[in-house]
């Protein structure tokens, strides 16, 4: 369980909250969804999450975030990284010369995996994530949307209860993103939490059990995906604006609505 009260977070030299009273929770099974513009927030909340603010990225920071009924910077790192797995935004900053294998094998070395669990692991995730065939690669040889599967794979990994995805969809194809949608239904389905930042919305939304829209760094709307369509209509990246229906004022009940209105019109 994830609790955030009246969060506020201010990069060093900056003269604004990139953060402004956040109030949210993310419960275990659920998937909580955060959606905005560019700029509203969204990964300064999963670094927040991850404690990379205040500790990598320096900042000001006031309010409280708990994890488990604790807060959070009483854990330390390795008590968190047993808990919270991270996807980060642009997952080739993280990139070493090791192959994709041995990358994922030496995380859960050092959280303390022995070595048969290791292999059951790598070969659970490689598979649910289809990615066998990247196993020996040298990650400087992949391409951005397999270093991206490869950061939700080291992720997974370790089979942690909580699960922070910062832009996951960006630079997957179609398939891989219809893939990472069950997995991630899957995931709040065994009891994880997991929390996604995203614009990409398309087949996310349908999952999503909480939606969270920022906006400038505060909360401007917050609940079930079919009571807040209305106010996902002003995000407007392309796969939302495709839920305006053309010729008509009516805003879509449901995603699902607006899908079917659309392939009405389109056929
Ligand atoms: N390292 C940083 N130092 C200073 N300001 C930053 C830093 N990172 C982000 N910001 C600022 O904080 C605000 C929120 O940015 P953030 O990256 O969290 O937004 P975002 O919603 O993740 O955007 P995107 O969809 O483009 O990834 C923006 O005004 C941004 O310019
Ligand atoms: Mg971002």
């Amino acid at each position: 369980m994830l609790e955030i009260r009246h969060l506020k977070v201010k990069y060093a030299g900056s003269s604004e909250w990139a953060l402004d009273n956040i109030s949210m929770d993310a419960k275990p099974g659920q998937i909580t969804l955060i959606t905005g513009f560019s700029g509203s927030g969204k990964s300064t909340l999963a670094r927040a999450l991850m404690t990379l603010i205040p500790k990598f990225f320096s900042a000001t920071m006031k309010g409280e975030i708990q994890v488990n009924d604790r807060l959070i910077q009483s854990y330390t790192r390795s008590e968190l990284i047993k808990l919270c797995g991270y996807v980060p935004q642009y997952p080739a900053d993280f990139v070493t010369t090791l192959s994709v294998e041995e990358e994922v094998a030496l995380i859960l070395e050092n959280l303390g995996f022995m070595p048969e669990e290791i292999i059951s692991r790598l070969d659970e995730v490689f598979t649910i994530l289809e990615i066998n065939i990247l196993r020996n690669k040298l990650q400087t040889e992949l391409s951005s949307g397999e270093l991206q599967r490869i950061a939700i794979a080291t992720a997974l990994a370790p089979n942690v209860p909580i699960l922070i995805f910062d832009e996951p969809m960006a630079r997957i194809d179609l398939k891989s993103e219809l893939l990472l949608v069950r997995l991630l239904k899957k995931l709040a389905k065994e009891g994880k939490t997991v929390v996604a930042f995203e614009h990409r919305l398309d087949y996310l939304l349908e999952v999503a059990d909480n939606v969270i829209i920022l906006e400038n760094g505060q909360i401007t709307a917050q609940g079930k995906p079919e009571t807040i369509i209305k106010d996902l209509l002003i995000i407007d990246p392309p796969e939302i604006s495709l839920m305006k229906i053309p010729n008509s004022s009516k805003i879509p009940a449901s995603f699902t609505d607006a899908h079917t209105s659309l392939k009405e019109f389109l056929l």
